[in-house]
């Protein structure tokens, strides 16, 4: 079922919903799935209102890129009709720059809640905004056309689409440093091999390879899925003594829970 909501498509996006798994197309492919606030406005309404009953979220891109990152218009002057431009942005005060900012992360921030599995579908290049969403993401599986590129510090401009942390965590600070500062691209097999994707597939396959994944990733029980990611997501920030703290306490949860229902 395809969600319809004021704005979804100005901001070139398109949201489908069927059973437990939700779709989010970025769908300007004639402008390689440029993103601008509108785009990241809405991605947050999305993770807002998000139906209860869905498990995974796949991201995805029409067309041969999954998405070329902001919309350069942005650096014009004139900017995006209605959204103003990256110069007209530099004149608000600290806060309400702060706000914009935060504003437009909240579009990438909630692919992490325990309560859904999200998964990018990357097929061609995803550039800035587009590999920071691809990091957002719990999971990411390539094409093996995928070309990954952090090219913010190329632009003059730092990652801050919530991207820094996830590239770090994945391929550590060395190699996210070597990523960013020479904005060069990924291509697909190295990105599998720094743990940057969990799987590379032919680019016909890879429709149906996310498909699989999601049908595997419902097959486990939402209350223990739910559980386990939250587990495993706080892990790093904990030492071993809080983490087996930790598991205590959500098993303990989990067995009551399941004793309450038989
Ligand atoms: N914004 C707006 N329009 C874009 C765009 C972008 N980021 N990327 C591509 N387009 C448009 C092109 O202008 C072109 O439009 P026209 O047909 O009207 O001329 C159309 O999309 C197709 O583009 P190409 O012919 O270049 O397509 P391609 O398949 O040969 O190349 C590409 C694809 C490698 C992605 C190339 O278009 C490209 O390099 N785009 C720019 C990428 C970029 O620099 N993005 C900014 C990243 S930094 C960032 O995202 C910062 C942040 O978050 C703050």
């Amino acid at each position: 079922m395809t969600v319809e909501a004021d704005g979804f498509a100005e901001a070139g996006l398109r949201f489908e919903v069927d059973g437990k798994i939700a779709t989010i197309t970025l769908d300007r492919p004639e402008k390689r799935n440029a993103q601008t606030f509108a785009t990241w406005t809405a991605l947050a309404r999305i993770g807002a209102d998000l139906p209860e009953q869905v498990r995974v979220v796949v991201i995805r891109g029409e067309g041969p890129s999954f998405s070329a990152g902001i919309d350069l218009r942005m650096f014009s002057p004139e900017g995006v009709p209605g959204q103003g431009s990256l110069a007209s942005q530099a004149g608000l005060g600290d806060e309400a720059f702060d706000r914009r900012i935060a504003q437009a992360q909240e579009g990438f921030l909630w692919l992490r809640r325990p309560e859904i599995v999200s998964v990018a579908a990357v097929r061609g290049h995803a550039i800035g905004a587009g590999f920071q969403l691809a990091l957002a993401c719990d999971l990411r599986i390539l094409a093996d056309d995928a070309k990954l590129c952090m090219k913010e510090p190329a632009l003059g401009l730092v990652p801050d689409l919530t991207g820094t942390k996830p590239l770090v965590d994945l391929v550590g600070l060395p190699r996210a440093l070597e990523i960013c500062l020479t904005a060069r691209t990924v291509g697909a097999d190295e990105a599998h091999a720094l743990g940057l994707a969990e799987l590379v597939v032919p680019s016909g396959e890879l429709e149906q390879t996310v498909a699989d994944l999601a049908a595997a990733l419902l097959a486990t029980d939402r209350g223990a899925a739910t559980a386990t990611k939250r587990l495993l997501a706080g892990a790093a920030g904990r030492t071993l003594a809080e983490q087996c703290a930790a598991e205590r306490r959500e098993q303990t949860a989990r067995v009551r829970e399941l004793f309450a229902r038989s």
